[in-house]
Order: C-alpha cells, then sequence, then structure tokens
C-alpha cells in the first residue's frame, strides 16, 4: 500500500515542490488548506487531480485533530507558516500563533490521534517534519552554522521558529516521536513569493528589461546569506524522514553571496548593468538584520547524501527566465484585454 503524507502549507513554494516529489515516489498526498475556496492554490494547479485535500488551520487545534484523523498519514510535514520576515514586525502575535504555536498543535494532534501520554511515551507510527530556519542563528555566534550552533533570533519569526525547533525537540524526547527538525537556509526558485528578495529583483530584471520599469528599489545591499533551490531542500525533507532514527539537520549550500551579488547576477543575466536601476529605500531596512549566515550542512551530506544541484548564479538566471516569461505573458493578456475593451 502506498505511503499517505500530509503537508501543511502545500500551496507555498515548498508544499508544490514537496507534493511533486511525494507524488513521483508514489505517495498519496494530502494538503492541508485554509479558508474558503484558498485562493493561492496555483502553485499546485496542476496537481490538483492528484492532490487530496483536507481543511485545516495552525490557529485551530480541533481542525488539525481532525485531519490527521481523517488522513491516518504515515508522515506529516509542517510546512505552514507566516513566512516573511518584516511581517512579524508588524503582527508579532499572529506569527508567533502560527509559526510556533502552530508546530505545538500539529504535535499535539499527532500525539492525540496516536494515544500517546505521559506515561504511555511508546512512539507514534507517524513521522513528523518540521520546517525550522537558519533565521534562528540570527546574529550569528560562529560561521559558518551547524546543528550545534546557539540560537540568537533578531526577528519575532526567528523566535517563534526556535519555540517551534524545540517543541519538536521535546516531543521526540517526552513521547519518543519520530520528529525532526531540518534547519533550512533560505531557498528559492521561480515559485518564490514575490516579496523575497531574489524574486524581487528577478521579477524587477523581468519589467526593466522588456521596458516595463526602470527602477529597483532594495534595502540592505550588503545583507548576506546562503541560496539554494528549493527543489533541492525537498529532497533533504524527504530524506529525514527516512532515517533509522530521528535527527536534526542543517541543509544549505555552504556558499555565502549578498544582496548585491544576487542583484548583479541578475541584471547582467540580460546585458543590463544593476547600478543604473537599484536604489536603496531606506524604510526597506530591517529593525533588527540578520547580517549574514552560511551553512555546514556535513552531517546532511554524510548521512542522508544529501547535495544541492543548483548554484547561486544559475539559480539567479532561472528566476530571471521564467519571469522575462511570465511577465511576457501577462503583459500579452493585459494587451488583449485592452483590445477586446474588458
Ligand atoms: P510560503 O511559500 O510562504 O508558504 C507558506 C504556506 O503556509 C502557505 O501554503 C500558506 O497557506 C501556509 N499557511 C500560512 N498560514 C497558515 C495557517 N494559519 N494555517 C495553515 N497554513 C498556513 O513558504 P515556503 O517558502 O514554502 O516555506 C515553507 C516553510 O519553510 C515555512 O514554514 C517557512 O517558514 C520555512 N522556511 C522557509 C525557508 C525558505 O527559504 N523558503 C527557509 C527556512 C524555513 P495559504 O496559501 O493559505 O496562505
Ligand atoms: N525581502 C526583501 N526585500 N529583502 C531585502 C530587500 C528587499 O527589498 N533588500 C534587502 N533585503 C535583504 C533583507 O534585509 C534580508 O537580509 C535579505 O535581503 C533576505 O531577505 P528575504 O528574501 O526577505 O529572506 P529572509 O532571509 O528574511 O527570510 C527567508 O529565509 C529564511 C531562512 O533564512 C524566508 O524564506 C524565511 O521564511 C526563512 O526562514
Amino acid at each position: 500500500m502506498s505511503k499517505r503524507a500530509l503537508i501543511t502549507g502545500i500551496t507555498g513554494q515548498d508544499g508544490s515542490y514537496l507534493a511533486e516529489l511525494l507524488l513521483s515516489q508514489g505517495y498519496q498526498v494530502w494538503g492541508l488548506v485554509r479558508g474558503q475556496a484558498n485562493p493561492r492554490r496555483s502553485r499546485i494547479s496542476r496537481l490538483m487531480s492528484d492532490l487530496y485535500f483536507v481543511d485545516g488551520d495552525l490557529m485551530d487545534q480541533g481542525s488539525l485533530v481532525a485531519a490527521v484523523d481523517r488522513v491516518q498519514p504515515d508522515e506529516v510535514y509542517n510546512l505552514g507558516a507566516i513566512s516573511f520576515v518584516p511581517m512579524s514586525w508588524q503582527q508579532p502575535e499572529l506569527v508567533t500563533e502560527v509559526n510556533g504555536m502552530g508546530v505545538l498543535r500539529v504535535l499535539e494532534a499527532i500525539r492525540i490521534v496516536s494515544g500517546l501520554n505521559g506515561s504511555r511515551n511508546g512512539g507514534s507510527q507517524i513521522r513528523f517534519y518540521q520546517a525550522s530556519s537558519s533565521e534562528m542563528f540570527g546574529m550569528v555566534t560562529e560561521s559558518p552554522q551547524c546543528e550545534k550552533t546557539i540560537f540568537h533570533p533578531r526577528s519575532p519569526y526567528g523566535v517563534a521558529k526556535a519555540y517551534g525547533h524545540f517543541i519538536t525537540r521535546n516531543y521526540r524526547e517526552s513521547f519518543g516521536m519520530y520528529a525532526v527538525s531540518g534547519i533550512l537556509f533560505n531557498h528559492e526558485s521561480p515559485r518564490r513569493g514575490a516579496e523575497f528578495v531574489t524574486r524581487k529583483i528577478s521579477r524587477a530584471v523581468a519589467n526593466i528589461k522588456l521596458g516595463y520599469q526602470d527602477k529597483l528599489a532594495l534595502g540592505n545591499l550588503d545583507a548576506v546569506r546562503d541560496w539554494g533551490f528549493a527543489g533541492d531542500y525537498v529532497r533533504a525533507m524527504h530524506l529525514m524522514l527516512q532515517q533509522d532514527g530521528p535527527t536534526d539537520y542543517v541543509v544549505g549550500t555552504g556558499r555565502m553571496n549578498s544582496v548585491r551579488d544576487a542583484a548583479r547576477i541578475a541584471f547582467e543575466h540580460v546585458d543590463l548593468d544593476w547600478r543604473d536601476h537599484v536604489v536603496v529605500d531606506p524604510d526597506l531596512v530591517r529593525p533588527a538584520e540578520v547580517e549574514t549566515l552560511c551553512a555546514d550542512a556535513r552531517r546532511a551530506e554524510a548521512e542522508l547524501g544529501w547535495t544541492p544541484t543548483v548554484d547561486f548564479a544559475g539559480l539567479m538566471r532561472m528566476m530571471v527566465d521564467a519571469d522575462i516569461r511570465q511577465v511576457s505573458r501577462e503583459r500579452e493578456y493585459e494587451d488583449l484585454q485592452v483590445a477586446v475593451g474588458w
């Protein structure tokens, strides 16, 4: 019988790639979706007929218990979150509820459906993956960062993720659950949300190249990240749930690039000079910045056999090419609307 996976956050970037990967491996894939007629299913529209859906929200414990009970999954991937860091200063309580308490609620749902309690901690058949983040390292105490590096989160987002990380470890230790966290560094793709810096750049480059935009406003150009391709990172998530025992892993490329590098590579790809178009907007600088991140992913390589396949320049070029196609299609559609008088 095929394995069943339940993915929270299936409509997001990572959820869409993970769903594709699991379907290709013969899984029955269920997505937890929220809201009436959830409008953000475009990333998975091609997969709709192969997927199963169950309603639920990380803010609602009862809905999660019902979802786990209905799906009876072998594996649960908790990718759902408010993932844009600046939003966590605007709505810190909401972000803490979803990204922190939401993890506890999924773990509780698994515990309740598995019939585990304090005196009976024989584990659960359900394996659990938590989407932890390099944002937890924040103001880094060493470089590169590995599984043992101390956390110093710099945003309410990072603090909530640290709670999710530790409560996952606590349920592993308390109830014998196979519950692991992947501490993933930044990963991008043509499906990345438009608010994140790589996609903001690739989309602006496409618009500028096609003559629809002239300037691109960015914040801190000196910020350094370890950026990889999302399609590679979901392989690591899956591998983490296939091991003999549960362990947390850092996943990243071990390469550092700045926001300035990202802009330079993207503009160069279409024969433009980034300095002619990028302007700095101080309003985009964060109240507390994570200046630099770089992964030491040797454990993932040694134990999972995981390595990335796309380098940073290749990633930026892939995103620019995809956005040129998308912007062209969107503009053609708008022109058609004008032509027919919609
Ligand atoms: P994303 O594209 O922003 O997707 C977030 C997903 O979370 C969406 O499907 C969204 O559903 C769902 N969600 C939001 N609030 C929810 C709620 N209250 N209940 C249930 N679902 C909810 O994020 P991503 O880039 O795929 O990242 C996936 C996970 O990895 C996140 O937890 C993120 O924090 C973490 N992470 C990401 C990176 C990265 O570089 N991408 C790195 C480290 C960790 P709707 O469509 O309904 O809004
Ligand atoms: N978004 C954005 N927009 N970021 C900018 C801009 C801008 O105009 N200008 C400079 N930056 C800088 C930010 O200050 C940050 O240092 C860096 O670019 C990356 O920002 P994001 O792309 O928004 O990603 P992030 O690093 O804050 O968070 C992402 O990665 C985390 C893992 O480290 C998200 O995917 C998080 O959900 C994830 O946990």
